[in-house]
This record gives structure tokens, C-alpha cells and sequence, in this order.
């Protein structure tokens, strides 16, 4: 099937395109920025600010996809900076995929929603329905996006389906979220053997290695229609706090040196967020389960790092 991917040059899109390659599928990728060295150049590229509505629709008429991945934000930390931008980026750009689905026919539109849409004083464990309060612009124009994704599905019938991510750990260099700190603990552990992190070591959010979360990007998709009983889905891996993972960092990277200085700006955007996610509804419907835990993701990500370094030693620098 022909799939479109909006923001593919980021920290999900490499790796979701090339995991849809691996399923067949004719994908093509489009960003702001050029097609990351990372991806093959037989990846068909197309420059596209989602803020542009007539580029938008231009180029889902020209390509018309079966399906598409909204995946174009600007992230939690980075948003707080440029608020303005950020609701340009995540809110209108958003309405401008969604209008261009339904002038076009487009069936399909995947959005990537995230823990940033809670806000203080939820349970321990958040199911997918509670009042949604976010603090910051990033989770104020996702819950926008799950809102107006769902009356376009009602009212226009676009099958508009996806899930909220915790922050996901690869090897690659994240485009400006608040759960950061965990990957550079591997990073700059690997790099520099030491990372100073802008939490305190008590802190505890949601995680997920990066596998997992496109496989959920992949078998949302393909899950029968009729199994979904709503739009938007909670997924979760794994809640470990800050110390927790950097001593899963010492079992690879023996001597490592992690410490902590919470930054007040970036601690109260994670103090806002759930602890965990109770994400049964995933489970039942589209069978939803993680492969891996803190110790696998620690075992399979650190010579990921290790073998990126060796080969381009500033790839993960620069945070
Ligand atoms: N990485 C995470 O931990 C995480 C967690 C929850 C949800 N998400 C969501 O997943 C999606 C992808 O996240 P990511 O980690 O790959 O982010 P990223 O910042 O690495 O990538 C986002 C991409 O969007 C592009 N972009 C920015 N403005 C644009 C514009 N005007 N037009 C077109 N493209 C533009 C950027 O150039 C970038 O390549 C986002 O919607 C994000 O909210 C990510």
C-alpha cells in the first residue's frame, strides 16, 4: 500500500519508514527538513511544511496514499521555548492533514499522541479516559488533535486512529521531549562515560524502546476496523525512575558516572505527567503487549550506541 509519513525526518520516521519498507509497503517521506543521511535514497522525499495548507492538499492529491502518518511536532521541551510556532506546527497543522484527507478521499490517518496530554493529579496508573489538563502547549494542541481527529472519523468518516506515547528511547537524536534524560544517560554514558541529568533521580514517567512503539504504529494500522472500540489508545512499556535507569546504564557501561540537577522548567513539565499508563483497552483490542522491559532495551540499545559512535562520533551530540 502507498503510505505518506508528515515530520519522517525525526527521531519515529527513519525508523518507521524503513520498517514499513520491510512490510512492503510504498512509503514516502516528507519533513521540513531533507531526508536524513540515515534513510536509503531510493526513500521518494518531498519537502513539506504541514503550516502550508495548499502544500498540503497539493501534494495528498498528487500522491494519494491509502494511509498516512501524521508525525510533524514540535515536542514537549521545545515547545514551552517557541509556544507560538508550536501550536502552528501541532494544532493548525494538524487541521490542514485532516482537511486534506477528506478533500482528497485519503481513508487512513495514523496520529501520534503522547502522555503530555495529562495533567496533574491523575492516579497512579492513567486509564485512557480522564479529564485531560495539560500544562503545556505541546499537550494542549495534542489533545486538540485527538479531539478533531475523532469528529473527522464521526463526521467525514476518516478511519483516524492512534496512540499515546511515553517517551521513546532510541539510538538516535531526539527532537527536544522532556524524557530526554533518559537516552542521553546512554549517550553521553558511551561518549563520555558521564551525564549529568536535568531531573531529579526520583522522578518516574512512562518509557518505551523504540521497536515497540512502531510496531504499535504498524499494528494499530492494520487492526480491524471493527475491533477498535475508540480512536486514541494509551500503550505502555515500562515506569522506571531516573535512578533506576542509570543503574540499568551501569550494568553495560561499568564506571559510568550519572548525576542529577533538576532543571525546574523541565521537572515541572514531568512532575505534570502520569507515573504510569494503564493501557488494557490496547491490550484487548488490537493485542497490544511490549517486548521489552528496562534490562532488554539496556542490553539491545547500548551497542546500537556504541556501533553509531564508532561509525560517526558526533551523531548523538549536540544536546
Ligand atoms: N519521541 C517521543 O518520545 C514521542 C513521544 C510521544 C509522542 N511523540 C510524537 O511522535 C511524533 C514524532 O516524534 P519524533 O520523536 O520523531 O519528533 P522529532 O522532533 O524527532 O521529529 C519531528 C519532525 O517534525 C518536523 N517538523 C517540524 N515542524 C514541521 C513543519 N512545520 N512541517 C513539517 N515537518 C515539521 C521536524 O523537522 C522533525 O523532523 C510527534 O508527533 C510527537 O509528538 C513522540
Amino acid at each position: 500500500m502507498r503510505i505518506f509519513v508528515t515530520g519522517a525526518g525525526g527521531q519515529i520516521g527513519s525508523d518507521l519508514i524503513m520498517a514499513l519498507r520491510e512490510r512492503g509497503h510504498d512509503v514516502h517521506g516528507s519533513d521540513l527538513a531533507p531526508r536524513p543521511s540515515r534513510l536509503p535514497e531510493d526513500v521518494p522525499w518531498h519537502r513539506l511544511d504541514v503550516t502550508d495548507a495548499v502544500a498540503v492538499a497539493g501534494l495528498l492529491e498528487q500522491l494519494r496514499p491509502q494511509r498516512v502518518y501524521h508525525l510533524a511536532a514540535i515536542l514537549s521541551a521545545r515547545g514551552e521555548q517557541i509556544p507560538q510556532t508550536t501550536y502552528a506546527v501541532n494544532q493548525t497543522g494538524t487541521y490542514n492533514v485532516l482537511e486534506a484527507c477528506r478533500l482528497h478521499g485519503i481513508p487512513q490517518l495514523i496520529f501520534t499522541s503522547t502522555i503530555a496530554v495529562f495533567g496533574p493529579g491523575l492516579p497512579e496508573s492513567v486509564p485512557d479516559d480522564v479529564p485531560l489538563r495539560p500544562t503545556t502547549m505541546y499537550g494542549v494542541t495534542k489533545v486538540a488533535g485527538e479531539l478533531l481527529g475523532e469528529y473527522y472519523q464521526r463526521r467525514f468518516g476518516l478511519d483516524f486512529r492512534g496512540v499515546r506515547f511515553p517517551g521513546l528511547i532510541s539510538a538516535s537524536l531526539p527532537g527536544g521531549g522532556t524524557s530526554d534524560y533518559a537516552l542521553f544517560m546512554y549517550t553521553d554514558g558511551v561518549r563520555v562515560g558521564a551525564y549529568e541529568a536535568f531531573c531529579r533521580a526520583d522522578t518516574r514517567i512512562p518509557l518505551m524502546y523504540m521497536p515497540d512503539g512502531i510496531r504499535a504504529l504498524m499494528d494499530l494500522a492494520d487492526a480491524p476496523k471493527a475491533d477498535l472500540r475508540r480512536c486514541i489508545y494509551n500503550i505502555a512499556a515500562f515506569s522506571p525512575t531516573a535512578s533506576e535507569i542509570a543503574a540499568s546504564v551501569a550494568t553495560a557501561i561499568p564506571g559510568v558516572r550519572i548525576t542529577f540537577a533538576s532543571d525546574p522548567a523541565r521537572q515541572a513539565i514531568l512532575d505534570s505527567w502520569p507515573r504510569a499508563l494503564d493501557d488494557r483497552n490496547a491490550q484487548q483490542d488490537w493485542g497490544w503487549k511490549p517486548t521489552f522491559d528496562l534490562a532488554a532495551m539496556t542490553a539491545d540499545l547500548v551497542p546500537r550506541v556504541r556501533e553509531l559512535l564508532a561509525r560517526t562520533p558526533d551523531a548523538l551530540s549536540g544536546h
